[in-house]
């Protein structure tokens, strides 16, 4: 591995708060904000994270760790600590290296990169960044005959799990957008883009590399028959147009061949339903808190979820992991591996793929260091008898 640039090492970087910050000072707020946050209230946005706190670890003390094991293994896919990078759109507005970048990196630390549909590189070029697994997540933009050109195209450039968002039936409402002008940035006119402007110009570093790379990328991976790459500007509009139902579930199952991973799962019922649709893994997700305000905080349902998947398939969960420690909390409730959403895009948004790679050791070693103060030997050997669980849960 890299040695760590001095900008990213301690004591300047020490944990996922301080690669926020960095990605703060160096993007522009309507960037920024499109990254951090979440929908209307931003409830379900805190209440991920602050949830991880009502858990508190019971530690086998005066247990000697020679060796820690931190390897799992999801869907065929040797993980050497159980994370997964989550689909990110618009990662490329973030810094030009974008999901090429983040894909390199999650290579390099030994883990899986999801690439989402909304996305600024082509899937063939993400495919190249990283000889590790590689997913796809699919939004039924544009509808069933461009997802089957994508789909054709992820199989042919080697992708391993098809991930399917059925948390998204409309956008959700970010309210930090409208009012910083996401909409005025990425498309319309100069007019309506000028009281923007400022913001901008005050971010020169992350403005000289957006002008270089293009401006506003195009989605390479939206192909619209006779028309080419849809716009960005276009998406939210076609988002809208896009929900997935389980009977586009069945369809999928028809023409892909691999496994299917079901993201945006909130109770048992869905979770049943996914896997009787044979989804091979669900993830336990609210979107980051970025779909529906007041859904619940995504740890509070795993145990829920996992007790009706009773082993019949992989759970996953994501939303609120910041720290290793709440890694091993989600692995002590039953999920095989997390995904790792702002946690990895902090870092992407702050410096590039070295960010990317920092925020992943950052977890990695929180993960071993949290696993040895337990006294556990191995993830594999972590369950609910290490965690506190609250009464009113
Ligand atoms: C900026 C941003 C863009 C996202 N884009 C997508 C996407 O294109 N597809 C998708 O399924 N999920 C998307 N998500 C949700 C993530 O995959 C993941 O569920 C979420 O970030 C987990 O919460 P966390 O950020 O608190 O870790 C996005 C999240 C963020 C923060």
């Amino acid at each position: 591995m890299r040695r760590t640039p001095r900008s990213l090492a301690s004591p300047r970087i020490v944990n996922i708060h301080d690669l926020r910050h960095l990605a703060k000072r160096r993007l522009p707020r309507v960037v920024f904000d499109y990254l951090d946050g979440g929908a209307e209230s931003e409830v379900t946005l805190r209440e991920n994270c602050r949830i991880f706190d009502d858990v508190t670890f019971r530690p086998h003390q005066a247990v000697a760790i020679p060796e820690c094991d931190l390897r799992t293994r999801v869907l065929s896919a040797d993980l050497t600590f159980p994370a997964i990078l989550a689909p990110i759109g618009y990662s490329r507005l973030m810094h030009p290296g974008g999901e090429v970048a983040a894909a390199a990196a999650a290579e390099e630390a030994g883990l899986a990169y999801t690439l989402s549909t909304i996305s600024g590189h082509k899937l063939e070029n993400v495919r190249i960044a990283s000889k590790g697994p590689v997913w796809y997540q699919l939004y039924l933009v544009g509808g069933r005959e461009v997802a089957e050109g994508a789909i054709d195209r992820a199989r042919r450039a080697g992708f391993s799990a098809l991930v399917v968002t059925i948390d998204t039936p409309v956008a959700g409402m970010r309210e930090r957008d409208p009012r910083n002008g996401m909409k005025e940035l990425l498309g319309g006119s100069i007019f309506s883009k000028l009281p923007f402007l400022p913001q901008m110009f005050t971010h020169p570093r992350w403005l000289l590399s957006f002008l270089i790379d293009g401006g506003v990328p195009k989605l390479e991976n939206i192909v619209i028959p006779g028309k080419g790459p849809m716009s960005l500007i276009d998406v939210t509009a076609a988002l809208a147009q896009a929900v997935v139902t389980w009977e586009d579930i069945r369809w999928l199952k028809r023409i892909w061949t691999g496994p299917i991973v079901v993201k945006g799962v909130l109770t048992a019922d869905d979770a049943k339903r996914a896997i009787a649709e044979g989804a091979a893994a669900i993830v336990v997700s609210n979107h980051g808190g970025r779909q529906l305000d007041g859904a619940p905080a995504t740890l509070k349902v795993l145990p829920e979820v996992v007790a009706a998947v009773n082993g019949q398939a992989d759970v996953l969960m994501d939303g609120g992991v910041r720290r290793g420690s709440d890694i091993v909390k989600a692995i002590c409730l039953g999920a095989r591996a997390v995904l790792l959403g702002r946690a990895y895009a902090f870092g992407l948004a702050a410096a590039g793929q070295p960010g990317v790679t920092r925020a992943l050791e950052i977890l990695r070693a929180d993960v071993e260091r949290t696993l040895r103060l337990l006294g556990c030997p191995s993830v594999s050997a972590l369950n609910s008898s290490y965690l506190n669980i609250p009464n009113h849960w």
